[in-house]
């Protein structure tokens, strides 16, 4: 019998690491990886060994374990310390866990002394990137340093030339107006005793460069800014602070320019300037500053080239083999001065040459000029590209060695796995894990390498489920949520993307505003986070007010603006929103769906008024529902699958009868369709779910290994190495969809995945936080062994299973906290099994 193990992977919020966090009661999550049959922890304890002062231990009878409150005082700023708990079932207790230390950041805004600081002079828009730099005089041994950093723009540091830290585009993306990042850094090892200079570049990022389609720029202000803050504490107790302010100067680097959609072209031949010119202080509003929820953006991996050939014009071109988001590192050698290098990226190719049509504005382009040198390394540091080809100009050799790409994204811990039997599926599912990689750059985008690259609302919506099992995507999407709610009308409107850029009035399209409801409510779903719904639950209500609003006494949102069942592949390429299913069924389903969610969520808070007046809401506008689209035989008016699709899985019918005839009519259609796909976003994440809900499991299936266009695996078979934003981003002939928007890598398409988690391998939550694990996979012939394994809150859960000669076999590991229920092929009652690892064999037909 196992020993109760000591808890581990102890977790301050959803903090990667609990270093610089900005939540000075920090609520505490850890896991315990083995324990005694039986064993259900009845009470833990706390200790908290604060550097400056007294330990101290609560104890607290509880069985929770995922975001339990911080039970000592709020930390003050900069307070560090060191954690460890321990756990009991009732007898004895476990041993502690290993120190896990936790420091916070700057949690005031009195606690800045620094000045935000920019350049007088030459450091306007389409002016060379600034730097500003300041000088210190460092005394005897350092006990402790760290840098507190923003930017209005983007900023990189560094500490007599080393760079500090190794946050990429820091302080990240944000709703600057409302909430501006900032980043703690330790930086003991990086200053000398004597004279030190610490310097920061500039750059145009979000703040200031092109964001969106209509040519615009400096969305955000036309002065980039500075405010960094170093405190030192040496060994002697002593401290010293070191602040940008009107004592710092400015210079201008061989950065000549630098976008984010454009790309970056530097001057390597020019030594960077003296830093001769005077900075200008900014006023700025301090109480906005907050320190990071999530992971930062960081180089997380480099790919080398796969092939460097000619193109049928003899462009110098190379492949990575993998769409990918972050920029290529060139080697170039024995150059000459003044001589050029440009390298231009894109997705694909077409016939044969750079496919650069669906980047519509972007550039996409890094231009270097040289210096005379025997050997140099080129590489951009204020942008990124989506891509897979580069096409190089201006060196005549290159050879796959000399050029690499580095891969950069929301450097979120991987939690979610999944393998099978068939090939093609796998490679789905590596698509749809790069094209999450790509698109959680600081906010979920929909794509990264057009002229676009924002918070759009609806793809994250039917995303979200699917996010949260690969990466823990928590931190993230917290924050993003934060910015939601912040720049959420005061009628509750919610824009359509976040953060807003586009500026409308009255933004409100279903499917896309949902994301005030449907985002929060997953992550309570996938990470036992109440304290989500908390935070979120006015903004999730003025959203579903807001629809009441639209709706109207009769509570049908019918004739506003919608962008329907986006993409749904008979829309013609330019009128994506142009869908088969009626866009004001989409919309009031939506409506009742989200009233519903606000109803779940208030209950689970224990505001029972706010969940009566939700819910009777939602049942109402069921009923509206039913009454305006629903016909006595079960079918729908806007008689398309997605309008089915949502009945079943929003639970807007009545009686199982109507459920199992719209199942029914859902699988003719897809029939009726020969098994090709025929829904947008809103109904790609749902489909597989509604079939398999309503005993159309055969349907779904034959709907699932379609390979013909449109469907999942066509792109696969066309060579995919992400989602398309199109089912026919690339036609069969190998030709860019004609449309203007032609991305090769968004993820929206993509939530199918989660159907592949939960019901093909069988790994899904059914109780908040996966603290019950439900295991029913949904078998067909064409798979006969798949795998899913997923960090839980309460620690590793997996099911793997074979079917082989007759035999079904199936291996489940629980985490200790949690317990399973699961369904074996033709066994008339589910098995209820806790922690530990379960195996069973059953015969199968
Ligand atoms: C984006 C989408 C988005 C849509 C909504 C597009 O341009 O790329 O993914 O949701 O617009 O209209």
């Amino acid at each position: 019998m196992p020993n109760l193990a000591a808890p581990s992977r102890v977790r301050f919020e959803h903090h990667p690491d609990g270093f610089g966090i900005g939540n000075p009661s920090p609520r505490l999550s850890w896991i315990v990886t083995e324990a005694p049959s039986g064993y259900i922890q009845s009470a833990y304890e706390v200790e908290w060994s604060p550097e400056d002062g007294e330990p101290e231990i609560v104890r607290v009878d509880s069985g929770e374990q995922v975001l339990v409150p911080w039970p000592f005082a709020p930390l003050g700023s900069r307070q560090r310390g060191d954690v460890r708990i321990r756990v009991s079932g009732g007898r004895e207790w476990s041993p502690w866990s290993e120190p896990t230390t936790v420091e916070a950041g700057l949690l005031s805004p009195d606690d800045w002394s620094a000045l935000f600081i920019s350049p007088a002079e030459g450091a306007a828009f389409g002016d060379p990137a600034p730097f500003v730099q300041g000088t210190f005089e460092a005394k005897g041994e350092i006990a402790r340093a760290r840098v507190y950093a923003t930017a209005l723009g983007i900023y990189t540091i560094s500490l007599n030339g080393q760079r500090v830290g190794d946050h990429i585009f820091a302080p990240g993306w944000t709703s600057y107006h409302h909430r501006l990042r900032y980043q703690t850094y330790d930086v003991a090892d990086l200053i000398s005793p004597g004279e030190n200079v610490i310097e920061s570049v500039l750059g145009n990022g979000w703040y200031r460069g092109y964001l969106g389609w209509q040519d615009q720029h400096s969305v955000y202000g036309d002065d980039l800014a500075l405010m960094m803050q170093l405190e030192i504490t040496y060994a002697d107790g002593t401290t010293q602070l070191v602040v940008t302010d009107g004592s710092w100067r400015a210079g201008s680097t061989g950065i000549l320019q630098n976008d984010f959609y454009n790309g970056q072209t530097t001057d390597l031949t020019v030594d960077k300037a003296e830093p001769a010119t005077p900075v200008e202080i900014v006023g700025q509003d301090r109480s906005i500053l907050v320190a990071a929820d999530g992971p930062p953006i960081r180089v997380t991996q480099t790919i080398s080239a796969k092939e460097v050939f000619r193109s049928p014009t003899g462009k110098l071109l190379v492949d990575f083999g993998q769409n990918l988001v972050g920029w290529v590192r060139l080697t170039a050698r024995n150059t000459t001065q003044g001589q050029r290098v440009v390298i231009r990226h894109a997705e694909v190719l077409e016939h044969g040459e750079l496919g650069t049509r669906p980047l519509r504005s972007a550039k996409a382009t890094d231009e270097f000029i040289l210096p005379a040198a025997e050997e140099i390394t080129l590489e951009p540091e204020l942008t990124f590209h989506g891509f897979r080809y580069a096409e190089i100009t201006g060196l005549d050799d290159v050879i796959p060695e000399d050029v690499t790409a580095l891969v950069i994204h929301s450097d979120m811990e991987r939690i979610g796995w999944f393998e099978c039997s068939d090939p093609l599926l796998n490679q789905l599912h590596d698509n749809v894990v790069w094209g999450m990689r790509g698109n959680f750059v600081d906010v979920p985008t929909d794509c990264p390498q057009r002229d676009e690259r924002m918070g759009w609302t609806g793809d994250i919506e039917v995303f979200a489920p699917t996010a949260t099992f690969l990466y823990d995507s928590a931190g993230f999407l917290t924050s993003w949520l934060a910015d939601l709610a912040a720049e959420q009308k005061p009628n509750g409107a919610v824009p359509y993307v976040v953060p807003d850029v586009l500026h409308q009035d009255d933004p409100t399209a279903a499917a896309w505003g949902d994301a005030a409801t449907i985002v929060p409510w997953t992550l309570f779903q996938r990470f036992g986070d109440v304290g989500i719904l908390r935070r979120q639950l006015p903004s999730m209500m003025a959203w579903v007010d807001r629809q009441a609003d639209l709706a109207g006494d009769d509570l049908l949102w019918t004739g506003s603006f919608q962008f329907g069942d986006w993409l749904d592949p008979t829309a013609p390429p330019d009128e994506p929103g142009k869908s088969k299913v009626d866009p004001d069924l989409v919309a009031t389903a939506y409506f009742a769906y989200s009233a519903q969610i606000v109803a779940d969520a208030a209950s689970v808070l224990g505001e029972a008024d706010i969940a009566e007046t939700y819910g009777s809401l939602a049942a109402s506008v069921r009923e509206a529902i039913r009454n305006a689209w629903v016909m006595a035989d079960g079918r729908v008016h806007s008689d398309a699958q997605t309008g089915y699709a949502m009945m079943i899985a929003f639970d807007l019918l009545e009686t199982e009868e109507q459920r199992r005839r719209a199942g029914e009519r859902l699988a003719e259609l897809v029939r009726e369709a020969d098994y090709h796909i025929a829904t947008g976003f809103v109904g790609t994440s749902i489909i597989m779910d509604a079939l398999c809900a309503t005993g159309q499991e055969d349907t779904a299936w034959k709907l699932f290994l379609q390979q013909g266009c449109p469907s999942w695996l066509y792109p696969v078979t066309m060579g995919a190495t992400t989602i398309w934003e199109r089912w026919d981003s690339m036609l069969p002939d190998g030709s860019i969809n004609p449309g203007s928007m032609t991305s090769f890598n968004h993820y929206a398409l993509g939530a199918v995945a989660d159907w592949m988690h939960r019901s093909l391998a069988g790994l899904a939550s059914a109780a908040p936080g996966y603290r019950e694990i439900v295991v029913r996979p949904i078998l067909n012939d064409a798979v006969t062994f798949a795998s899913a394994r997923h960090i839980t809150p309460y620690g590793e859960a997996s099911v793997s299973w074979t079917r082989d000669n007759g035999t079904f076999t199936l291996r489940l590991d629980v985490p200790v906290g949690s317990k399973a229920i699961v369904y074996l092929p033709s066994a008339p009652e589910p098995e209820r099994v806790s922690h530990g690892v379960h195996t069973w064999s059953v015969p199968i037909s």
